[in-house]
């Protein structure tokens, strides 16, 4: 995996794809050529720290970045607010990312902000040709993004898609027709373990993006612990999520 690298980078484009959702284009060929799906970059804005985006898309030419902010505090409202033009101080790219190695086709999971890493592996396993399927969870229909027609489409409510959760949808897929599948699955806690649960009772690897609070991103702080199962006097060992992870298998989470 490559180095990362900070960068001052010209915001290009920014499209509002909710009220409180921006899509965001930032000029960062260093870390665009590298990026891999599931890894993230961290942004300044003017509070202390920088805030870590999953990488959502990146340009054909693989020189501008894509991701997408949802407004939930101070740091996304001025992000969300940027405009293009503006400069920001980019840390990028961070993480593991997804092993796109792991199986021969794959089942990708995303509901909450978690579509946006999820569309980059989606782009990136449809132009290798694997065969690949999404299934997507929104409470209703007012929250559908980055959807696309081919994606089974679930809503708590009922008013787009399936009614229920993901798991409805995952329930409708024809497994005979994903040999030897991985699960993918980046969303809120309760959907990546109920997606965990399902894959292991159906004997399919699963791999989640937790997108626990950072502080540094890069591994110094130890503010974004995950623990996990160890053969150890503790029974656990806690692991960066920004360095170790975000992507971890499934089976080796304490949920
Ligand atoms: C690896 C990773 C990938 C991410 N990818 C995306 C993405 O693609 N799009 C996106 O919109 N957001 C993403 N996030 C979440 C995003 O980083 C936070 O929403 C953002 O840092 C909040 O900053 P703020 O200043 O607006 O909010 P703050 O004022 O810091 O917090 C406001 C509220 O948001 C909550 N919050 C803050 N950070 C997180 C977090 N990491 N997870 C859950 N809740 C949080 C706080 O508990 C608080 O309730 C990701 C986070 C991580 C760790
Ligand atoms: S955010 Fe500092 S160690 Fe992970």
């Amino acid at each position: 995996m490559t180095q990362k690298k900070e960068y001052i980078c010209k915001i290009v484009s920014k499209e509002l794809i909710t009220p409180d959702t921006a899509y965001i284009g930032i000029d960062c060929p260093e870390a665009a050529s590298s990026a891999v799906p599931g890894q993230f970059i961290n942004i300044s804005c003017s509070k202390f720290l920088k805030r870590p985006f999953g990488v959502a898309s990146v340009s054909a030419d693989r020189k501008i970045i894509y991701i997408g902010v949802k407004v939930v505090g101070k740091g996304t409202e001025e992000l969300s607010g940027i405009e293009p033009g503006a400069e920001v101080s980019v840390l990028a790219p961070l993480g593991n990312g997804f092993d796109l190695t792991v199986a021969d086709s794959y089942i990708l999971v995303s509901g909450g902000t978690g579509v946006f890493p999820i569309n980059f592996t989606y782009e990136t396993l449809k132009a290798s040709g694997k065969k690949v399927t999404v299934v997507q969870g929104f409470r209703n229909a007012s929250q559908v993004i980055m959807n696309d027609p081919s994606f089974i489409l679930t809503t708590d409510e009922g008013d787009a898609g399936i009614k229920g959760t993901c798991i409805a949808g995952l329930d409708s897929i024809d497994l005979s027709e994903f040999p030897n599948a991985a699960v993918l699955c980046v969303g809120p806690k309760p959907m990546m373990k109920a997606t965990g649960e399902w894959a292991q009772a159906h004997g399919l690897k699963c791999y989640i993006s937790m997108e626990q609070r950072m502080g540094c991103g890069v591994g110094i702080c130890l503010c974004c612990t995950v623990k996990t199962k160890a053969d150890n006097e503790d029974g656990y060992y806690n692991k960066r999520c920004c360095k170790d992870g975000p992507v971890f298998d499934y089976a080796e989470v304490i949920w």
